[in-house]
């Protein structure tokens, strides 16, 4: 029997599920095939008195919101939908307005629910919707991408960019149900799918030797074993995040990689260069870097590139306008107190983190100017 508090489900060896315990919330992340058909059962049970108004993009709509839409409402579900534009610069105060007056013309309450059916656009910015009405409604993420099943839609960030930078407005708010089904991934691009499997790969380089194997030995067909290693991914995820809910230590381990690749991501004016491709560039580099230093097993960058080539990533670092990716680089607020922390491998499967004066970061990175 699966229980998580709320209800009991019939027996489903299928259906995995995990708790993850925040320090003023919980969140159920549900994963299981064809998960999606489940939609009405879920929120009947969890939610019986909510309305739940549905927030996708044009390109979900087609593959998936009609129909998650149409089997909540034959269900009885009082619903809405919201179809917003796909990409980045949905993630903006005009978006998020947009939604808001949805919930208001709509009477939605703090005991209704938002649904975000999508990627990481449509899940950071619904969720940062649902942190606000209200102060705070209840949240459902139904990510359809690889990268939010198994990173933006767990662990509560939510955001809209700014002209400021890109999530410079947000809150901390844990989805209440986050449902994973991995059969939608079939419908991914192959740029989104590889874009995925670079957090993926993240996650084995930081946490888990044996993920790293499982990846590297059935990396000409990953599809069979997709749904585990999911699951790995989101217990990672979830271990982490229940130690440092609120990102002060801890949860920067998931940044590996991530230093340079914002700062790639900066350079091409945050659309030019998929964000999984830039953390791909930035794993390889900064441990060929941290290998040269002494600081990490000598070989480890030479696996993680040939991980990431087999997953059709790009594994050779472009040419950098020094000047300008330090400039990007100083926007973290961190940097700008004079101290970095950069996440550095020990080896495949072990992390550590190394504090920095930016001045040698800045050189460790290779853009210091002679
Ligand atoms: N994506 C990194 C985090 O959730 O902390």
């Amino acid at each position: 029997m699966l229980k998580y508090g709320y209800t009991v489900f019939d027996e489903d060896m299928n259906m995995k599920e995990l708790n993850l315990t925040a320090t003023d919330s919980r969140s159920v992340i549900l994963i299981e095939e064809g998960l999606l058909h489940r939609l009405p059962e879920l929120v009947r049970n969890l939610f019986p008195l909510s309305k739940v108004l549905i927030v996708t993009d044009e390109n979900v709509e087609k593959l998936y919101g009609k129909s998650v839409y149409e089997s909540l409402a034959r269900s009885g579900i009082p619903c809405v939908k919201k179809v917003l534009p796909f990409g980045e610069r949905t993630k903006s105060f005009e978006y998020l307005n947009i939604i808001l007056d949805c919930l208001g013309e709509n009477g939605f309450t703090r005991s209704d629910a938002v649904m975000a059916l999508g990627g990481g656009v449509i899940g950071d910015l619904s969720g940062f919707a649902a942190a606000l009405w209200q102060r705070g409604m209840k949240l459902i993420q139904a990510p359809t991408t690889l990268l939010a099943q198994i990173d933006s839609s767990i662990g509560g960030k939510t955001a809209i960019d700014t002209k400021w930078g890109k999530n410079t407005i947000g809150a901390f708010k844990q989805p209440d149900l986050v449902c994973i089904d991995p059969q939608v991934l079939t419908t991914l691009s192959k740029t989104d799918f590889s874009a995925g499997m670079a957090e993926m790969i993240k996650y084995a380089c930081i946490r888990d030797k044996e993920m790293f194997r499982i990846l590297k030995t059935h990396s000409d067909n990953i599809f069979p074993h997709l749904s585990e290693l999911i699951l790995q991914a989101c217990k990672i995820k979830k271990e982490v995040v229940e130690e440092d809910c609120f990102d002060t230590g801890l949860r920067m381990i998931l940044n590996f990689g991530h230093t340079v690749a914002h700062v790639l991501e900066g350079l091409n004016d945050f659309e030019g260069l998929p964000h999984g491709y830039a953390v791909a560039l930035g794993m390889i580099d900064i441990t060929k870097r941290s290998e040269a230093l002494g600081c990490t097993l000598s070989g480890t960058a030479d696996q993680i590139q040939k991980l990431c080539d087999a997953y059709g990533l790009p594994t050779e670092m472009p040419a950098v306008d020094k000047r300008a990716a330090v400039s990007f680089l100083l926007r973290d607020k961190k940097a700008r107190s004079g101290q970095m922390n950069l996440v550095l491998l020990k080896e495949i499967g072990s992390c550590f983190i190394k504090k920095m004066d930016v001045g040698d970061a800045i050189q460790f990175l290779g853009w210091e100017e002679k």
